[in-house]
């Protein structure tokens, strides 16, 4: 995408001119908070409240964006029109935010933000190429030896940058089964979520996911609470473990880019009959019918260009 425009601290540049600082506190201590919204037909999906969540991570982390969340939202608009003709039409993207505290003194008190934030957005297509198989044939859950840090230590609704745990949960699911997505355990064995997405399942036609104890409040995860219940699902937040999710109905992963990825199998036991099972295809429906787009069409078309 050579033509891409990036916003860094203030302004709009060409890609290769967005430049930071190898002192900067994201590069040093991964003391960045984030967010990542997608459009559905070219639309940001919920920009509102994926800024609101953006803006607790700031006052939790006690990072200073110094712009308000309108100056924040006037901004992320004005990028996404002004990279729109680099997608074509029936193409989305991802809208990413990151900031930091910015420079980092070595030694320094963290406590003082000693200059600007780091102020980073830009859009990205929206690649579901990986995801797309699971849709119909679903994935195989893991769940892999590192754990979750615990909430007590990091608060895991603040949607931050250090991801190392999560990248090394990813990659012990992936030794597994190369196409498999990891469902991570918090320190007690409680399930908590996969490394970008929250877990769900089914049991007796109820939908049962994790209280945020312990993981993200997902956004895609609240929105599919709220299409389970317009069609009379009733939802449980609730502590669940392995054995649960191994004995269920139905399970599935929810995130952002492809908002339900089925899983079929769990940790090489297959989930009931193996199958997408019918709930979760009603809930994919729900998802496709609330946000105007095929979202299986839209990945599996993806899947036949490459
Ligand atoms: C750790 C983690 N859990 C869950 C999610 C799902 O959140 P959302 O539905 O808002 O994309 C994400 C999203 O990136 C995440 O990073």
């Amino acid at each position: 995408m050579n033509n891409r425009k990036v916003y860094i601290s203030g302004e709009i540049v060409p890609e290769v001119d967005a430049k930071i600082s190898i002192f900067d506190s994201a590069v040093l201590l991964g003391d960045t908070v984030t967010e990542s919204t997608r459009t559905f037909n070219f639309k940001p999906f919920k920009l509102d409240e994926h800024l609101e969540r953006l803006y607790k991570s700031f006052k939790l982390t006690r990072i200073d964006p110094q712009m308000t969340i309108e100056e924040m939202k006037k901004v992320s608009l004005e990028l996404l029109e002004i990279n729109k003709d680099n997608y074509k039409t029936n193409e989305d993207c991802w809208l990413v935010h990151n900031i930091s505290r910015g420079h980092s003194i070595t030694g320094g008190n963290p406590a003082l933000q000693v200059s600007k934030p780091t102020v980073m957005i830009y859009t990205q297509p929206m690649n579901l190429v990986l995801w797309a198989p699971f849709y119909t044939k679903g994935c195989h859950a893991v769940t892999p030896p590192t754990r979750m840090v615990p909430s007590q230590s990091l608060d895991a609704r603040i949607k931050n940058r250090s991801r190392l745990f999560y990248t090394l949960a990813e990659i012990e699911a992936k030794l597994v089964d190369p196409d498999a997505q990891s469902v991570i355990l918090d320190i007690h064995g409680n399930v908590a979520e996969n490394k970008g997405g929250n877990i769900f399942m089914i049991k007796d036609g109820k939908l049962i996911t994790p209280t945020t104890a312990n993981c993200l409040e997902g956004l895609t995860r609240n929105s599919t609470m709220e299409i389970a219940r317009s069609l009379d699902i009733e939802v449980i937040e609730a502590v669940i473990q392995s054995y649960d999710l191994a004995t269920s109905d139905e399970m599935f992963i929810t995130s952002t880019p492809y908002s339900i990825m089925p899983a079929t199998k769990f940790n090489g036991m297959p989930i009931a009959d193996g199958n997408v099972g019918p709930v979760t295809k009603k809930l994919i429906q729900g998802w496709s019918d609330r946000v105007g787009v095929d979202i299986i069409k839209q990945a599996e078309d993806q899947l036949h260009k490459h």
